[in-house]
């Protein structure tokens, strides 16, 4: 693909401070024709995820087709992040009241319109609990061989950040995880592994504060919000989760890859929502992913800087 044609593609994500800054840098980068947005419980509740989408994409200048995706998990319980996210799911930065409302359709039926219409296969970039795209490829099998490739944030091939051993996203909804991983689509993996190491530190907050346009203007205060949390942990800066997804379809160069078999474990009292890798093929299963193992990080942070002073020299 050249770098002038754009990749059509559908965001999904239960924002959260590092999905609303995926979805700037992949609004900044140019290199995307997004064509719609779907929210996931996870961070927090559908109705507070979907408001928080809404104010994201009035300030970007993102208007196109926003559904309210799927309440809950698949199966398990609802969980929620608020000690990461706060109560709104986005504290912060005040934020624009959204310009527009949401569909009247949901998630899936979004997904599918969109997909089906499109001349081109379509990327979707899964930044929370995998619920709606489970339920899209449930419901629309006819639809899979449109999709392009599903770039997703979720799991750790060697550990967990919500449990020892489960990542967030996937531990949510292990079970929509599951169908994911097993369909047979394209898959980019952005886990712990990599995300872990995309950090934003403090001196990059300066960087995108001093780039003074409307949106690095809240992007450097969702970076010293989202760092507040992770410094009590001993992070030395913000990790760019979310943000991974979108920079392995547009910024593949500055990341390492590999093609592992991942399952995902839906059962058990202390592995529930584990991607398990196959590092030796000894299942016999070809690869289903391509797992993002590590970045330049450096080479990281000056793509997101270009796509977040884009909206000063576009206006966009
Ligand atoms: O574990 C990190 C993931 O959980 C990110 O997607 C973050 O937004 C939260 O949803
Ligand atoms: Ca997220």
């Amino acid at each position: 693909m050249s770098l002038t044609e754009k990749i059509p593609l559908i965001l999904d994500g239960d924002p959260g401070h590092d999905d609303a800054i995926a979805w700037v840098l992949a609004k900044g980068s140019g290199r995307f024709d997004i064509l719609a947005v779907t929210t996931a419980a996870g961070n927090q509740t559908i109705e507070k995820t979907t408001y928080n989408a809404l104010r994201v994409c009035t300030l970007i200048g993102l208007h196109v087709p926003v559904a309210k995706g799927c309440p809950r998990p698949l199966l398990t319980d609802p969980m929620n992040a608020p000690s990461v996210h706060g109560e709104s799911g986005l504290d912060g930065p005040a934020l624009p009241e959204p310009a527009f409302a949401a569909q009247s359709i949901g998630a899936v039926e979004l997904m599918a319109r969109v997909i089906r219409s499109s001349s081109e296969k379509v990327a979707i970039v899964s930044t929370g609990p995998m619920t709606n795209t489970a339920a899209f490829l449930m419901a629309h099998p006819e639809l899979k061989s449109r999709i392009r490739c599903i770039s997703l944030m979720g799991g750790g091939l060697l550990y967990g950040n919500w449990t020892p051993a489960a990542e967030f996203n996937i531990l949510v909804d292990p079970e929509a995880a599951k169908i994911v991983f097993d369909s047979g689509v394209p898959i980019l993996m952005s886990g712990l592994d990599v995300t872990e190491k995309a950090l934003v530190k403090p001196a990059d907050f300066e960087r995108i504060r001093s780039l003074h346009n409307p949106v690095s203007d809240i992007v450097w205060q969702w970076l010293e919000f989202f760092y507040r949390f992770h410094k009590t942990l001993g992070y030395e800066g913000a990790p760019m989760h979310d943000p991974c997804a979108v920079m392995a379809l547009i910024h593949p160069e500055v990341f390492t890859m590999r093609d592992y078999y991942v399952q995902i474990e839906t059962c058990g009292d202390y592995c529930k929502g584990a991607t398990v890798p196959d590092w030796y093929g000894v299942t016999g299963h070809a690869p289903n992913a391509c797992c993002l193992m590590d970045v330049n990080r450096e080479a990281f942070i000056d793509c997101l800087i270009d796509a977040v002073s884009a909206f000063k020299e576009a206006g966009i």
